[in-house]
């Protein structure tokens, strides 16, 4: 059933419903869980993401899945204060809550940040990994810029996130041209931007500093 994606979501709910069905129907396999090709691809572009913007003071990990982030900080050694997990699926944000629980500085919730915003300058530095590759509503340019703007607005020392790059790979459902959202991100939200695309990968990376 899930080798069949949708096209898109008409909002964050119904990602979030989509995510949830696949963590009951799936449970035992995370990479399909998750729509990754299975761990290497996960922990690439994890590394990727923290070799670009290190961990600092207290994480926000916006669309954390299962909270795999964490595990990839522990076993890298990489010290923070304290990580702060978002998904808009529920059974996501339980399950993960399970595997972390007894841990003090690790917490989880479900929340749809488009709909309720999350406080400016409340985290240091923010995670948006394989979060954003379906499109959302009727604009999905202007439903990923209202996650990508809150977050970076979040966050006091800046933010990372993952895309598809147009035309590299066959039925992606939703890519963008790297250096057309990396020139959106630096005029509409002001920031400091590092781009990461070799050229090769379909997923791109994007750093926003304030
Ligand atoms: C492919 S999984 C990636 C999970 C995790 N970031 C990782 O790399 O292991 C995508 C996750 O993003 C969540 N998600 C998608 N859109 C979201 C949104 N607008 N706000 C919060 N979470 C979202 C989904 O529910 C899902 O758990």
């Amino acid at each position: 059933m899930f080798r069949y994606t949708p096209a898109g979501f008409p909002d964050p709910k119904a990602c979030g419903a989509f995510y949830d069905a696949r963590v009951g129907l799936l449970s035992g396999d995370d990479m399909m869980v998750l729509e990754y090709s299975g761990v290497e691809a996960q922990q690439r572009l994890f590394a990727r993401a923290i070799t670009l913007l290190p961990p600092q003071g207290d994480i926000l990990d916006l669309g954390c899945g299962l909270g795999h982030l964490i595990s990839c900080l522990d076993e890298k050694r990489l010290p923070y204060a304290n990580y702060h997990g978002i998904d808009v699926s529920s059974r996501m944000i339980d399950e993960a809550a399970k595997r972390y629980s007894g841990r003090s500085e690790v917490s989880f919730e479900r929340r749809d940040v488009l709909e309720e915003p999350l406080a400016p300058a409340r985290y240091d530095t923010g995670y948006i990994l394989s979060v954003l590759g379906y499109p959302l509503g009727d604009d999905p340019m202007r439903s990923m810029m209202g996650i990508i703007e809150n977050s970076f607005s979040a966050c006091r020392t800046g933010i990372v996130f993952s895309h598809l790059v147009s035309g590299r790979k066959a039925g992606l459902k939703f890519t963008t041209v790297p250096e057309e959202l990396a020139t959106r991100c630096k005029s509409e939200l002001g920031a400091k931007v590092e781009l990461d695309d070799d050229g090769a990968d379909f997923t791109y990376l994007i750093v926003l500093r304030h």
